[in-house]
């Protein structure tokens, strides 16, 4: 069954004067276990269509279907509700709070996330997943004393700590070299699988397609 389907999306910018349409009618469905990848050239609206589908800015019309309800008729906490508990999200940066250790930062977003979990239950998950992405000898650690790559396998912890279904990724590996890029694409693409999420990806990175189950290519606001 499709996670979430997308229908004729548009969204509409006001420049001053001038309505720009910036989303002219997307349609795209996406299933748990797969890693889609969204390309395009800068400025083609790959950004704003991932941030609609993730709740982050509703479309101008359309649906955004996430399993089987309207994300467009749902309210603003309703919304929040699901971005907290059910999507992860990963940037170019990893974004990682300076004064907390890379244990806390998982902590917290487990309490974001409203997790039912009991502390030493949530230490215990937190373990697991530094586990997954390679990082358990480090979670004493600060963000400082962490490489680029290091930090972003953090970021993608965080982003899977609550078990999401959906998981969104802006250029995950953008600030990375080649090789580190290389290990974590092959993360993301090994926790879709395993875990089953849905996995939604921007990238630029040619070389990243290979990872991808499918590959949109999204040219001035529409899908090719
Ligand atoms: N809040 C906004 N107000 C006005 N215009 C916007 C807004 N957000 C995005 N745009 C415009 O929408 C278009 C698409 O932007 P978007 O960020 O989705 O592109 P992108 O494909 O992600 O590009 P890049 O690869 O450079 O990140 C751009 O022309 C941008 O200027
Ligand atoms: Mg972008």
């Amino acid at each position: 069954m499709d996670v979430f389907t997308i229908n004729e999306v548009r969204k509409t910018f006001i420049n001053g004067e001038v309505k720009e349409e910036i989303l002219k009618g997307i349609n795209l469905s996406l299933k748990g276990g797969e890693l889609t990848a969204l390309v395009g050239a800068s400025g083609s609206g790959k950004s704003t269509l991932l941030t609609i589908a993730a709740g982050l800015q509703p479309a101008s019309d359309g649906q955004v279907i996430f399993e089987g309800e309207d994300m467009i008729t749902m309210s603003p906490e309703q919304i929040r509700k699901i971005r907290a508990s059910k999507f992860g999200f990963i940037f170019q940066f990893a974004h990682l709070v300076p004064f907390l250790t890379v244990e806390e930062q998982l902590m917290l977003m487990l309490d974001v996330s409203e997790s039912k979990l009991k502390k030493h239950e949530q230490k215990t998950e937190v373990n697991e997943i530094l586990r997954l992405v390679g990082m358990d000898h480090r979670k004493n650690a600060s963000p400082s004393s962490l490489s680029g790559g290091e930090k972003q396998r953090v970021a993608i912890a965080r982003a899977i700590i609550h078990k999401p279904k959906v998981l969104f990724a802006d250029e995950p590996t953008a600030s990375l070299d080649s090789k580190r890029s290389k290990d974590i694409m092959l993360l993301i693409k090994n926790l879709t699988k395993t875990l089953n999420i849905t996995t939604l990806m921007v990238t630029h990175d040619e070389e990243m397609l290979s990872y991808a189950d499918h590959i949109i290519k999204m040219s001035d606001g529409q899908v090719l």
